[in-house]
């Protein structure tokens, strides 16, 4: 059976960090609040000068560096992002234009935070269908872009940056003992478009808009749904959540990671947590901590990973993998 191994990971964060200081003499806020009740210290913020594509492009260079293979290696290109640079075209492919890739196939996924996870489901069903040998994914976001820099209860939450993995085909022998992706698990629900939307669009106002969320709803879905797509996810991999080395959950806040490790019964030394230093980097927020992760050599060859997000739609879901 073909599965969809990791080959290798990168990411790029922009240079300018904004600590959650800077917030206290512009709004009614506090680093104190923004701490305890996110777990956000600091965020990066994109250069002026900096697009989508340009954090995507460094990120995908670090990801092919760390696989030891060239871009002419890759047959496509996904970009999991709300933030585009252009209404069209995608920034997959300019970021295949950036990287010098001039074959394949590229193209954008957009399921808000839960971008990510919906690309992995679709490079590892285009790798298993034999549409793809080898598949850069990625995940980039500029959302300083729709800040609303008057509404304190969203402005402070998130941050840019760009993460990047090479999937590529391998065989396996069709059980959970295979590296790679094992199962995936995919939701929406519509009807919740007010809890969490832009308030601007082509077709609608003509202008980007801006981030708009009930926080407090949105958690609620969280700390239900994430644990839920979990351990479907786990059950049809045929793993039980004891099996499990690693949770690389989307990092919007941390009190939904704790909570959703919780309902995993997952000790907090097996979460991956970067929410401290990036913020809330929806679609990139994923492949910017197993990156992170990787980098600082935290994943032994055959680990089972579990990645989870929420975002807005509603849509969520979970990835579970053997490193
Ligand atoms: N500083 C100080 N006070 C604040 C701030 C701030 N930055 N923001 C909100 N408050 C106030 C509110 O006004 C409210 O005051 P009130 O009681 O006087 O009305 C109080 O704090 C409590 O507000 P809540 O919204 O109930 O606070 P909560 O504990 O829920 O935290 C938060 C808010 C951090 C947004 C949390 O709800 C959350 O993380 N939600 C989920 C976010 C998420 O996961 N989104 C999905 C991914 S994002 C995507 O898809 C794009």
């Amino acid at each position: 059976m073909r599965r969809a191994i990791v080959r290798g990971t990168g990411h790029y964060l922009p240079e300018r960090v904004v600590e959650n200081t800077w917030f206290e003499d512009k709004l009614d806020t506090s680093d104190e609040w923004i701490r305890t009740r996110t777990g956000i210290e600091r965020r990066h913020f994109a250069a002026d000068d900096q697009r989508t594509s340009d954090l995507g492009i460094h990120a995908a260079q670090a990801a092919l560096a760390n696989a030891g293979i060239t871009a002419g290696q890759i047959d496509a290109v996904i970009v999991a992002t709300s933030t585009p640079d252009l209404t069209f075209p995608s920034v997959a492919t300019m970021v295949q234009a950036g990287i010098g890739m001039r074959s394949g196939f590229a193209y954008d996924v957009q399921a808000v935070c839960a971008g990510f996870i919906y690309a992995l489901a679709n490079a590892d069903a285009m790798i298993r269908a034999g549409l793809a040998d080898r598949i850069l994914l990625i995940g980039a976001e500029t959302f300083s872009r729709i800040m609303d820099w008057t509404d304190r209860s969203t402005c402070v939450l998130f941050g840019d940056g760009a993460g990047a993995v090479v999937l590529e085909a391998a065989d396996g022998a069709g059980d959970s003992s295979d590296r790679g992706i094992l199962a995936t698990d995919l939701n929406s629900d519509g009807q919740y478009r007010d809890l969490l939307y832009v308030d601007g669009g082509v077709a609608s106002t003509g202008t980007a808009g801006h981030l708009r969320m009930q926080g407090n709803l949105v958690f609620r879905h969280a700390v239900e749904k994430l644990a839920d797509t979990a351990h479907r996810a786990l059950d049809k991999a045929g793993l039980a959540p004891q099996e499990v080395d690693w949770l690389v959950p989307h990092q919007a806040n941390l009190r939904i990671i704790e909570a959703t490790a919780r309902r995993m019964q997952l000790p907090m030394e097996k979460v991956v947590l970067t929410v401290a230093d990036h913020g809330n980097t929806s679609a990139a927020s994923i492949p910017l901590a197993m990156s992170v992760a990787n980098s600082e050599g935290r994943f032994q060859s055959g680990d089972i990973l579990v990645a989870e997000a929420i975002g807005g739609g509603l849509a969520w879901g979970s990835v579970v993998l053997r490193w």
